[in-house]
């Protein structure tokens, strides 16, 4: 598929959708050369981001690399990035650059001032490092960029499981202002998000039917391109492709829901409870356990809670009926 439906996470400015705050939020960390981790669930958005960014600041110029589980050392990493790096040609030009972070949103100065900040910079991105099992491999890792690349290399790393959060960020960079939380789009740009990408690909759909998308199956990218990709592309009805990737995700949210619970003693039902009571809209810790805040707050840091002005809000539908099914709430 084509534009903001491409199904593929090598996506760049031009076809990533609604992610403007997040790529400046990015930027804006990556000046200070430490380490940058964009966390979120699956699907949500993490690789596409981290690639769009690398591309816009530094063209070619960047590593993508995916972990494996058997990356077993250090070598395995660097290698990889080696030939990664070593099959690209450079390709960056300034004032494209500049154009391009003019669009989202920076004014000519501030544009300016990145570029130079970024100039000869090489990105590599670790992706998906919940993989690596072994936290100090990338540890390791990280050590050696410092000190054979030099200032000059920025590193993004990706991950979405809490493991990740527990084991890796303590022991290396662990500071808080360092990580990225990706959410799903809410209900306004998912629904924008909807009506580019089915008109993009000569499929027009009516802002209503893009609205019922939306409230089936949220706002997370990977579901609603997959459901897309059923209706554009095999012919299937709207309300069948959006249901069936709908439990879909759901299976998938649930599974990553006892993933993070089982490191906590939480009895599911009286908290999704505590969580659902306020239309989803959470004023008050003081009526949950010590644990129940443990995991209420890896659930904000994987992107299924929002903090806001009034505390925090599970505002995504997908993500409210995960809970209820997961907790067993009617
Ligand atoms: N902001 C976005 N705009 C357009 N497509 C997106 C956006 N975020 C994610 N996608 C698409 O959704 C799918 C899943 O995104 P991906 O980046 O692989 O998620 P993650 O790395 O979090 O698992 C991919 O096909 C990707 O192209
Ligand atoms: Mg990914």
């Amino acid at each position: 598929m084509r534009g903001v439906f491409q199904e593929d996470d090598r996506k760049t400015t031009d076809n990533l959708f609604g992610r403007d705050e997040e790529i400046q939020n990015i930027l804006s960390k990556l000046i200070t050369r430490d380490p940058v981790f964009i966390v979120g669930y699956r699907r949500v958005g993490k690789s596409s981001l981290a690639h769009a960014v690398s591309n816009l600041i530094v063209g070619d110029h960047f590593a993508h690399v995916y972990c494996e589980s058997g990356f077993n050392n250090t070598g395995d990493i660097i290698n990889r990035v080696k030939d990664t790096l070593n099959s690209k040609i450079e390709t960056r030009t300034k004032s494209f650059v500049v154009g391009k972070l003019i669009e989202i949103g920076l004014s000519k100065t501030k544009a300016d001032r990145l570029i130079q900040e970024f100039e000869n910079s090489t990105i590599i991105i670790l992706d998906e490092a919940q993989r690596v099992t072994n936290s100090g491999i990338i540890d390791d890792f990280l050590t050696w960029v410092t000190k054979h690349l030099g200032s000059t290399t920025r590193v993004i790393i990706t991950g979405s499981e809490v493991r990740l959060l527990h084991g890796l960020f303590k022991r290396i960079h662990g500071n808080p202002n360092r990580i990225i939380t990706i959410y799903p789009f809410e209900q306004k740009v998912a629904t924008d998000f909807i009506l580019k990408g089915f008109e993009q690909n000569d499929f027009p759909i009516s802002r209503e039917e893009a609205k019922e998308i939306y409230s089936t199956l949220g706002g997370t990218p990977g579901a609603i391109i997959a459901a897309a990709e059923h209706i554009i592309l095999e012919g299937e009805d709207i309300d069948t492709a959006t249901e069936r990737e709908k439990t879909t995700e759901m299976k998938m949210m649930i599974e990553e829901l006892n993933n993070i619970a089982s490191e906590y003693t939480v009895e599911t039902q009286s908290f999704v409870k505590k969580l659902s009571i306020n239309e989803w809209q959470i004023y008050d810790l003081s009526f949950f356990t010590e644990d129940e805040k443990k995991l209420l707050e890896d659930l904000i840091r994987f992107g299924f809670i929002k903090p806001n002005e009034k505390g925090y809000i599970v505002y995504d539908p997908l993500i409210r009926e995960a809970l209820k099914e997961w907790g067993g709430v009617i």
